[in-house]
């Protein structure tokens, strides 16, 4: 692999940048200064030094972002940001959100330039769970969460596969595992009420880490990739 690409897989910075750090002398590969950004490395063999921190080679990139509202996790919304511009100083090629959002929802959202691990999550045969938070307009009955449990006619061929529904002190906790467009929007619509907020909390066994702020993004841990990963 030609060193320049290597760099820019780690997100050292755009190929314009590279090759002035590579000029300036920043890079050492096996303790040798480079001079050209052609230079073919092994990565996994060869020790690659910028600015003297060793740079272990990430072919595929992980992140967990705290999606504000008023942003699109889809990238053909005209106007609107995207989720993707949201992390467009990681300098990452090909980053797609794993499952989409609305715009007015909030909380945990994936991005990987991984395409496997990414058709793999959204595959609506794995049935990953996702945990949202619903404030809902008026409170919800026991009967109500019984229904969303079982399954409600949100208008479409078939009612929603069974989900999880309890109330706690912040709101409405729903575990669905599905991801049909709008889904808790319309279950919620299905038993007679309206969704007035709504944060996504986890995805499978993750959790959104509760210390990113709304727009706040950071890489996955290596635990943490494990955990979606299985
Ligand atoms: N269900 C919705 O209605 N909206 C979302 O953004 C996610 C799930």
């Amino acid at each position: 692999m030609r060193i320049d690409k290597f760099l820019a897989d780690n997100s050292i910075g755009t190929r314009k940048e590279i090759k002035a750090i590579i000029k300036a002398g920043r890079i050492l590969v096996n303790d040798k200064q480079v001079s050209d950004p052609g230079m073919h490395i092994d990565p996994e063999k060869d020790e690659v030094i910028c600015d003297g921190s060793v740079i272990t080679y990430e072919r595929f990139h992980y992140y967990m972002l705290n999606k504000p509202a008023g942003v699109v996790s889809s990238t053909r919304e005209g106007a609107s940001v995207t989720v993707v511009e949201l992390l467009s100083d990681e300098g990452v090629k090909n980053l797609s959100p794993i499952g989409r959002l609305d715009k007015d929802t909030v909380g945990l959202l994936l991005l990987t330039d991984d395409g496997a691990l990414l058709h793999d999550l959204i595959s609506p045969s794995k049935h990953v769970g996702k945990e949202y938070l619903v404030v809902p307009e008026h409170s919800l009955t026991d009967d109500d969460l019984k229904k969303l449990e079982e399954g409600v006619d949100i208008g479409d061929d078939k009612p929603t596969i069974p989900a999880k529904a309890h109330m706690e002190e912040d709101g409405l906790h729903l575990i669905i595992y599905e991801g049909r467009f709008h889904q808790v929007k319309r279950m919620l619509e299905a038993v007679g009420n309206k969704v007035t907020y709504l944060k996504r909390l986890k995805m499978g066994e993750l959790s959104l880490d509760p210390d990113l702020g709304e727009g706040e993004y950071r890489k996955l841990t290596l635990e943490e990739l494990e955990l979606i990963k299985n």
